[in-house]
């Protein structure tokens, strides 16, 4: 079946078109057309997502975007939208603009609803991996809205055994950059900056790490990076600081391992004690390179195949909602085509 989804729930607008079939054992996909329309110019003066911006943005882009997909051919057998979770008049646009094309090009075309989260989960499989994944698997979505790791016993059947009880990573990442004068989204800059520094420079807490389950924090963590900040530099406003590159460096190093090690380590003790043969990672902050080394270096210790998203894939796009809407299809399942921002995974 041929799919066309929309994915607006946060700050990039995203149509897709995918080919899918087959079983969920091995489902095959293949992206037509994948076209991201990212908001970050629109955010970047205030340093974080506007909602009434953001949804603004949506209404303006989705028609341009849609005219970017180029001409359909065949009406396509399903369109997919993103109904939750996310900022609601967000996606409240993509459903109306759902709404408005299939009435408008594809009468006869089934609509439904899906669930962002299972977009994150479900984009492996996009990877051109040639090994599959086993069971039982441990997913960990890493974003700049959610922070879970999920138990899988099978394609179909997922359990949420533990999530942020706070600031999502990502989300942390952007607000770490800030103090450090990074540009949003900040995730992206602070690998970079990463890269040349130095992880043993200062340590920060690994919050969380130590307690029984699999939940996370970070907020601590983001308030240990300023107090750093203000000791460091007699600056009382983090904001206005000014410091040498390379401390901004060793700083960006440090705040990254310690997010890492919580992720990393709590994944792994989940692997160990549920006897998980794989591991998914996918989310916006799992396009980072230093968080995939680390993975894998762990996962191979720990026996488990690593079956990580695409770079490219890993932060908001629409082809992940496609196959999450195919998943469900298959699963005979379905959601109400109604904006539902706190919609989650049990
Ligand atoms: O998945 P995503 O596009 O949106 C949500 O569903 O939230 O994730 C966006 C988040 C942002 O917080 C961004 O800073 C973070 O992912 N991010 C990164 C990297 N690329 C994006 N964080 C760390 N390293 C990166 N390379
Ligand atoms: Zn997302």
């Amino acid at each position: 079946m041929t799919i066309l989804a929309i994915e607006t729930s946060c700050d990039e607008t995203a149509l897709a078109l995918v080919k899918a079939n087959g079983g969920l054992k091995a489902p095959k996909f293949k992206i037509l057309k994948n076209i991201v329309l990212s908001q970050v110019a629109v955010h970047r003066p205030f340093g974080g997502v506007v909602p009434k911006l953001a949804k603004r943005e949506h209404e303006k882009n989705l028609p341009f975007v849609f005219l970017r997909l180029g001409k359909i051919q065949k009406p396509p057998d399903c369109i997919a939208v993103t109904v939750g979770p996310g900022i609601a008049p967000c996606l409240w646009q993509g459903i109306q603009f759902a709404r408005e094309l299939r009435k408008k090009y594809f009468p006869k075309t089934k609509l439904v609803g899906v669930n962002h989260l299972q977009g994150h989960l479900y984009s492996f499989f996009l990877t051109n991996h040639k090994q599959h994944i086993l069971f039982p698997a441990i997913a960990l979505i890493v974003s700049g809205g959610h922070t879970m790791l999920l138990l899988g016993r099978d394609v179909v059947s997922w359990k949420k055994i533990g999530e942020t009880r706070d600031d999502a990573a990502g989300e942390v990442f952007d607000k770490v950059a800030r103090m450090l004068r990074i540009p949003y989204p900040g995730g992206p800059e602070i690998e970079k900056l990463a890269r040349k520094g130095n992880t043993a420079s200062v340590f920060f807490p690994r919050p969380m790490l130590k307690t029984k389950g699999y939940d996370f924090s970070f907020s601590g963590l983001k308030t240990s990076v300023l107090y750093y900040l203000r000791k460091t530099t007699g600056e009382n406003n983090s904001f206005e600081f000014r410091a040498p590159k390379q401390f901004v460096m060793d700083v960006a190093a440090s705040f990254e391992a310690a997010v890492f090690d919580v992720l990393s380590r709590k994944t792994i003790r989940a692997v160990r004690v549920f006897g998980a043969r794989s591991v998914l990672l996918s989310g916006g902050v799992a396009a980072n390179r230093h968080l995939r080394n680390i993975f894998r270096k762990e996962c191979r210790k720990a026996g488990a195949r690593l079956i990580a998203t695409p770079p490219k894939l890993c932060g908001d796009n629409a082809a992940m909602i496609a196959v999450a809407a195919y998943v469900a299809h298959v699963k005979k399942t379905t959601l109400q085509l109604k904006a539902q921002p706190n919609l989650t995974v049990k």
